[in-house]
Protein backbone atom coordinates (compact mmCIF):
# COMPACT_ATOMS: atom_id res chain seq x y z
CA UNK A 1 0.00 0.00 0.00
CA UNK A 2 1.24 3.43 -0.99
CA UNK A 3 1.97 5.73 2.26
CA UNK A 4 -0.59 8.48 2.47
CA UNK A 5 0.52 11.83 1.37
CA UNK A 6 0.58 13.62 4.67
CA UNK A 7 1.02 13.25 8.23
CA UNK A 8 -1.87 13.75 10.82
CA UNK A 9 -0.46 15.74 13.61
CA UNK A 10 -2.46 17.61 16.47
CA UNK A 11 -5.82 17.09 14.88
CA UNK A 12 -5.07 18.92 11.55
CA UNK A 13 -3.43 17.18 8.02
CA UNK A 14 0.43 18.33 7.22
CA UNK A 15 1.64 18.06 3.80
CA UNK A 16 5.30 17.93 3.34
CA UNK A 17 6.44 21.40 2.55
CA UNK A 18 7.89 21.65 -1.27
CA UNK A 19 11.14 22.94 -2.12
CA UNK A 20 10.85 25.93 -4.15
CA UNK A 21 12.54 25.76 -7.01
CA UNK A 22 14.89 28.13 -8.37
CA UNK A 23 16.79 29.50 -11.16
CA UNK A 24 14.30 27.82 -13.66
CA UNK A 25 11.46 28.46 -16.08
CA UNK A 26 7.88 26.75 -15.35
CA UNK A 27 5.25 25.88 -17.59
CA UNK A 28 1.83 26.67 -16.78
CA UNK A 29 -0.92 29.29 -15.45
CA UNK A 30 0.58 30.65 -13.22
CA UNK A 31 -2.52 30.44 -10.75
CA UNK A 32 -2.67 26.76 -10.73
CA UNK A 33 1.31 26.87 -10.53
CA UNK A 34 1.88 29.26 -7.59
CA UNK A 35 -0.98 27.25 -6.05
CA UNK A 36 1.89 24.22 -5.38
CA UNK A 37 4.60 26.60 -3.87
CA UNK A 38 5.52 27.25 -0.41
CA UNK A 39 4.39 30.27 1.18
CA UNK A 40 6.73 33.17 2.27
CA UNK A 41 9.64 32.22 -0.14
CA UNK A 42 10.29 34.94 -2.39
CA UNK A 43 12.52 37.91 -1.59
CA UNK A 44 11.00 40.14 -4.31
CA UNK A 45 8.74 39.74 -7.38
CA UNK A 46 8.86 41.58 -10.38
CA UNK A 47 6.32 41.34 -12.86
CA UNK A 48 4.81 42.45 -16.37
CA UNK A 49 0.94 40.89 -16.30
CA UNK A 50 -1.15 41.30 -19.49
CA UNK A 51 -2.76 45.03 -19.58
CA UNK A 52 -6.26 43.38 -20.54
CA UNK A 53 -6.13 45.69 -23.46
CA UNK A 54 -6.51 43.12 -26.38
CA UNK A 55 -2.79 44.48 -27.37
CA UNK A 56 -1.72 43.52 -31.11
CA UNK A 57 1.25 44.20 -32.54
CA UNK A 58 2.22 45.25 -36.35
CA UNK A 59 3.11 42.04 -36.52
CA UNK A 60 -0.57 40.52 -35.24
CA UNK A 61 0.61 38.97 -31.99
CA UNK A 62 -1.18 38.83 -29.33
CA UNK A 63 -0.71 38.62 -25.30
CA UNK A 64 -2.14 35.16 -23.73
CA UNK A 65 -5.19 36.25 -21.56
CA UNK A 66 -5.03 40.28 -22.49
CA UNK A 67 -8.58 40.05 -23.07
CA UNK A 68 -10.22 38.75 -20.05
CA UNK A 69 -9.43 39.53 -16.24
CA UNK A 70 -10.47 36.50 -14.51
CA UNK A 71 -6.80 35.16 -13.99
CA UNK A 72 -5.78 38.59 -12.31
CA UNK A 73 -6.81 38.28 -8.51
CA UNK A 74 -5.91 35.02 -8.03
CA UNK A 75 -2.88 35.77 -9.20
CA UNK A 76 -2.17 37.88 -7.20
CA UNK A 77 -3.42 36.51 -4.06
CA UNK A 78 -1.12 33.89 -4.78
CA UNK A 79 1.96 36.12 -5.05
CA UNK A 80 0.98 37.36 -2.08
CA UNK A 81 1.06 34.37 0.07
CA UNK A 82 4.53 33.10 -1.81
CA UNK A 83 6.04 36.52 -1.31
CA UNK A 84 8.35 36.86 2.25
CA UNK A 85 6.84 39.09 4.81
CA UNK A 86 8.05 42.76 4.43
CA UNK A 87 8.89 41.95 0.74
CA UNK A 88 7.88 44.24 -2.48
CA UNK A 89 6.08 43.16 -5.28
CA UNK A 90 6.50 45.59 -8.42
CA UNK A 91 3.54 45.05 -10.96
CA UNK A 92 3.83 46.78 -14.77
CA UNK A 93 -0.13 47.62 -15.52
CA UNK A 94 -1.91 48.93 -18.25
CA UNK A 95 -3.84 52.12 -17.18
CA UNK A 96 -6.92 51.54 -19.38
CA UNK A 97 -7.70 48.72 -16.37
CA UNK A 98 -6.36 51.06 -13.47
CA UNK A 99 -9.68 49.75 -11.80
CA UNK A 100 -9.28 46.40 -11.98
CA UNK A 101 -5.54 45.69 -11.01
CA UNK A 102 -5.94 48.52 -8.19
CA UNK A 103 -9.28 46.50 -6.57
CA UNK A 104 -7.50 42.95 -7.16
CA UNK A 105 -3.43 43.83 -5.23
CA UNK A 106 -6.40 45.85 -2.45
CA UNK A 107 -8.03 42.12 -2.42
CA UNK A 108 -4.78 40.13 -2.39
CA UNK A 109 -3.70 42.30 0.82
CA UNK A 110 -1.08 44.65 -0.61
CA UNK A 111 -0.51 48.06 -0.09
CA UNK A 112 0.18 50.78 -2.78
CA UNK A 113 3.68 52.44 -1.73
CA UNK A 114 4.84 53.78 -4.84
CA UNK A 115 4.19 54.34 -8.50
CA UNK A 116 6.79 53.96 -11.34
CA UNK A 117 6.86 56.18 -14.47
CA UNK A 118 8.96 55.07 -17.65
CA UNK A 119 9.35 57.88 -20.58
CA UNK A 120 10.13 55.87 -23.76
CA UNK A 121 12.01 58.43 -26.46
CA UNK A 122 9.59 57.04 -29.15
CA UNK A 123 5.69 56.67 -28.87
CA UNK A 124 4.46 53.10 -29.27
CA UNK A 125 1.29 54.66 -30.87
CA UNK A 126 -0.58 57.91 -31.83
CA UNK A 127 -3.86 59.43 -30.87
CA UNK A 128 -5.50 61.78 -28.69
CA UNK A 129 -1.69 61.93 -27.10
CA UNK A 130 1.51 59.82 -28.37
CA UNK A 131 1.91 57.23 -25.83
CA UNK A 132 5.55 57.71 -24.24
CA UNK A 133 5.37 56.09 -20.89
CA UNK A 134 5.10 52.93 -19.26
CA UNK A 135 3.83 52.91 -15.77
CA UNK A 136 4.09 50.22 -13.01
CA UNK A 137 2.90 50.24 -9.06
CA UNK A 138 5.10 49.55 -6.09
CA UNK A 139 3.14 46.94 -4.11
CA UNK A 140 3.88 46.10 -0.18
CA UNK A 141 3.51 42.93 1.64
CA UNK A 142 4.07 44.06 5.53
CA UNK A 143 6.81 46.72 6.34
CA UNK A 144 9.71 46.55 3.74
CA UNK A 145 12.88 47.99 4.56
CA UNK A 146 13.95 51.24 3.29
CA UNK A 147 16.60 50.70 0.90
CA UNK A 148 19.96 53.09 1.14
CA UNK A 149 19.77 54.63 -2.48
CA UNK A 150 16.20 54.61 -3.48
CA UNK A 151 15.95 54.05 -7.31
CA UNK A 152 13.90 57.69 -8.79
CA UNK A 153 10.13 56.80 -9.92
CA UNK A 154 10.73 58.64 -12.51
CA UNK A 155 13.34 56.77 -15.59
CA UNK A 156 13.90 55.99 -18.86
CA UNK A 157 13.44 53.34 -21.07
CA UNK A 158 15.35 51.88 -23.70
CA UNK A 159 13.50 50.39 -27.04
CA UNK A 160 14.05 46.23 -27.24
CA UNK A 161 12.97 46.04 -30.93
CA UNK A 162 10.42 43.18 -29.59
CA UNK A 163 12.21 40.60 -31.03
CA UNK A 164 11.46 37.67 -28.29
CA UNK A 165 8.10 38.78 -27.29
CA UNK A 166 5.31 41.81 -28.67
CA UNK A 167 6.15 43.52 -25.28
CA UNK A 168 9.44 42.83 -24.25
CA UNK A 169 10.90 44.55 -21.56
CA UNK A 170 13.95 46.35 -21.20
CA UNK A 171 16.42 44.33 -18.60
CA UNK A 172 18.85 47.43 -18.35
CA UNK A 173 15.35 49.27 -17.16
CA UNK A 174 14.54 46.46 -14.44
CA UNK A 175 18.24 46.02 -12.94
CA UNK A 176 18.31 48.51 -10.73
CA UNK A 177 14.63 47.63 -9.59
CA UNK A 178 16.28 44.11 -8.33
CA UNK A 179 19.81 45.51 -7.30
CA UNK A 180 17.98 47.87 -5.06
CA UNK A 181 14.63 46.25 -4.00
CA UNK A 182 16.02 42.55 -3.91
CA UNK A 183 18.69 41.70 -1.07
CA UNK A 184 21.86 39.96 -2.24
CA UNK A 185 20.93 36.08 -3.25
CA UNK A 186 17.17 36.63 -2.89
CA UNK A 187 15.18 34.89 -5.02
CA UNK A 188 13.04 37.04 -7.69
CA UNK A 189 9.40 35.76 -9.02
CA UNK A 190 8.04 36.60 -12.05
CA UNK A 191 4.73 35.11 -12.64
CA UNK A 192 4.15 35.90 -16.12
CA UNK A 193 7.57 35.81 -17.37
CA UNK A 194 7.15 36.10 -21.53
CA UNK A 195 10.49 35.79 -22.86
CA UNK A 196 12.26 36.32 -19.17
CA UNK A 197 13.30 39.67 -19.28
CA UNK A 198 13.24 39.75 -15.34
CA UNK A 199 14.56 36.50 -15.02
CA UNK A 200 17.81 38.09 -17.23
CA UNK A 201 17.86 40.92 -14.66
CA UNK A 202 17.60 38.92 -11.62
CA UNK A 203 20.65 36.59 -13.09
CA UNK A 204 23.03 39.51 -13.88
CA UNK A 205 22.31 40.92 -10.38
CA UNK A 206 23.29 37.86 -8.43
CA UNK A 207 20.08 36.98 -7.62
CA UNK A 208 17.80 33.50 -7.82
CA UNK A 209 14.85 33.59 -9.74
CA UNK A 210 12.48 31.98 -10.72
CA UNK A 211 9.83 32.37 -13.81
CA UNK A 212 6.44 31.02 -14.57
CA UNK A 213 4.85 31.64 -18.31
CA UNK A 214 1.43 30.19 -19.86
CA UNK A 215 2.64 30.25 -23.63
CA UNK A 216 5.04 27.50 -24.45
CA UNK A 217 6.55 29.61 -27.52
CA UNK A 218 7.88 32.15 -24.86
CA UNK A 219 9.07 29.20 -22.18
CA UNK A 220 11.44 27.70 -24.82
CA UNK A 221 12.38 31.55 -25.32
CA UNK A 222 12.85 32.38 -21.66
CA UNK A 223 14.71 29.27 -21.42
CA UNK A 224 17.21 29.44 -23.83
CA UNK A 225 17.84 33.03 -22.61
CA UNK A 226 18.35 32.58 -19.00
CA UNK A 227 21.08 29.39 -20.30
CA UNK A 228 23.23 31.87 -22.43
CA UNK A 229 25.89 32.70 -20.84
CA UNK A 230 26.18 36.44 -19.59
C1 LIG B 1 3.21 41.46 -20.86
S1 LIG B 1 3.77 39.86 -21.17
C2 LIG B 1 5.34 39.75 -20.33
C3 LIG B 1 6.50 40.13 -21.21
C4 LIG B 1 7.84 40.06 -20.46
N1 LIG B 1 7.95 41.09 -19.49
C5 LIG B 1 9.02 40.13 -21.41
O1 LIG B 1 9.87 41.03 -21.28
O2 LIG B 1 9.12 39.25 -22.29
C6 LIG B 1 2.73 38.88 -20.17
C7 LIG B 1 2.96 37.39 -20.29
O3 LIG B 1 2.09 36.70 -19.39
C8 LIG B 1 1.74 35.46 -19.99
N2 LIG B 1 0.53 34.96 -19.30
C9 LIG B 1 -0.76 35.35 -19.44
N3 LIG B 1 -1.56 34.70 -18.58
C10 LIG B 1 -0.75 33.88 -17.85
C11 LIG B 1 -0.98 32.96 -16.79
N4 LIG B 1 -2.22 32.76 -16.29
N5 LIG B 1 0.07 32.29 -16.27
C12 LIG B 1 1.33 32.50 -16.75
N6 LIG B 1 1.60 33.36 -17.75
C13 LIG B 1 0.58 34.05 -18.29
C14 LIG B 1 1.56 35.79 -21.45
O4 LIG B 1 1.70 34.64 -22.28
C15 LIG B 1 2.67 36.83 -21.67
O5 LIG B 1 3.84 36.23 -22.19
Amino acid sequence: MMPAPYRVRDGHLHFPEVALPEDTVLHGDCVQVMAGLPSESVDFVLTDPPYICGYRDRLGRMIANDTCADWLEPAFREVYRLMKPDTLCISFYGWTATEAFVSAWAAAGFRRVGHLVFCKPYASRSGLFRASHECAYVLAKGKPPLPARPVSDVSGWVYTGNRLHPTQKPVEVLEPLVRTYCPEGGLVLDPFCGSGSTLVAARSCGRRFLGIELDEGHVTTARARVRQPS
